[in-house]
């Protein structure tokens, strides 16, 4: 049997630069891990096949790690089956990348336990057949990525503040996030991943140069998400944003304190995770 942690990623910023002929659009964004995951156990079997603790997830068939799980299948021309079971604790449609950190472990873990050696590299193209964001999360570190999210350049960011990640219990849809934008021009990208690293210690300034191009679409179908973004400003955060397409808001905190009332104040309400300065998911 092999179990794996899925963790949920925030963007810090997220820059849509332009619409593709494919319908796809060309991104730029910094993927970062928080301190909430999916927990995962995977044993050889006959067939593929999922459980989940989560009510709601979509039917076997179309299950992202069923699907992974298959495709995989396919490539590769394995004729093993897996039984998969997965306990879900990262909200669904919620910006945090659930679905495709458990799609991802799928991979990684079906690779080990198929006695398959395929490296992350070779397992890339599988995962950005399955969803722009999966290829980030064969690797456990951050990334900059653009492209659709699948062209990644992974490096060292230690945040050194405490985040904390509230999900306001909305469901908001990723394709119709994307239909909802309007994308008149072409963008540049201005290289979010060194930004950051440059004005690491001045997170105040980080809302004049670094923001996600969601928020303005989302927050005016959703007037309560930006309520809950404000909310965390109020109570002190020095920085605070939606992740990916949303719903969630994460705020960032100088002192574990003032984090540490946030959460408590806004768990009466909502799912709330708390990550603690220089965070890394364990390998
Ligand atoms: O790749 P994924 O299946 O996660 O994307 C879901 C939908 O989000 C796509 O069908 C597309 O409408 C939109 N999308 C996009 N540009 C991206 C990623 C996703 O337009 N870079």
């Amino acid at each position: 049997m092999i179990i794996k942690n899925a963790y949920a990623k925030i963007n810090i910023g997220l820059r849509i630069l332009r619409k593709r002929p494919d319908g796809y659009h060309d991104l730029e964004t910094v993927f970062h891990r928080v301190n909430v995951k999916d927990e995962l156990k995977f044993e050889e079997a006959k067939l593929v096949t999922v459980n989940s603790s989560h009510p709601h997830l979509p039917n076997e068939r179309y299950n992202l790690c069923a699907r992974a799980a298959m495709l995989y299948k396919r490539h590769f021309g394995v004729k093993k089956g897996v039984s998969i079971s997965l306990k879900k604790n990262i909200p669904i449609g919620a910006g945090l990348g659930g679905g495709s950190a458990d799609a991802a472990a799928t991979l990684l873990a079906i690779n080990e336990l198929w006695n398959q050696n395929y490296s992350a590299e070779e397992l890339l193209p599988l995962a950005a057949t399955l969803g722009s964001d999966i290829p980030f999360f064969l690797k456990n570190e951050s990334a900059y990525a653009t492209g659709r999210g699948e062209e990644l350049l992974y490096f060292k960011l230690d945040i050194p503040y405490w985040i904390v990640v509230v999900y306001p219990n909305v469901h908001v849809s990723t394709p119709w996030a994307y239909s909802q934008l309007k994308v008149n021009s072409e963008k540049l990208k201005v290289g979010l991943n060194n930004i950051l690293l440059q004005h690491i210690n001045e997170p105040k300034s980080w809302s004049q140069t670094i923001q996600n191009d969601f928020e303005e679409n989302v927050f005016a179908h959703h007037p309560f998400i930006a309520e809950v973004k404000l909310n965390l400003i109020e109570s002190g955060a020095v920085f605070a944003q939606m992740s990916g397409s949303g719903s969630s808001v994460y705020g960032m905190f100088y002192e574990e304190e003032t984090a540490k009332r946030v959460v408590e104040e806004m768990k009466v309400n909502f799912p709330v995770f708390l990550t603690p300065p220089n965070f890394h998911p364990e390998n």
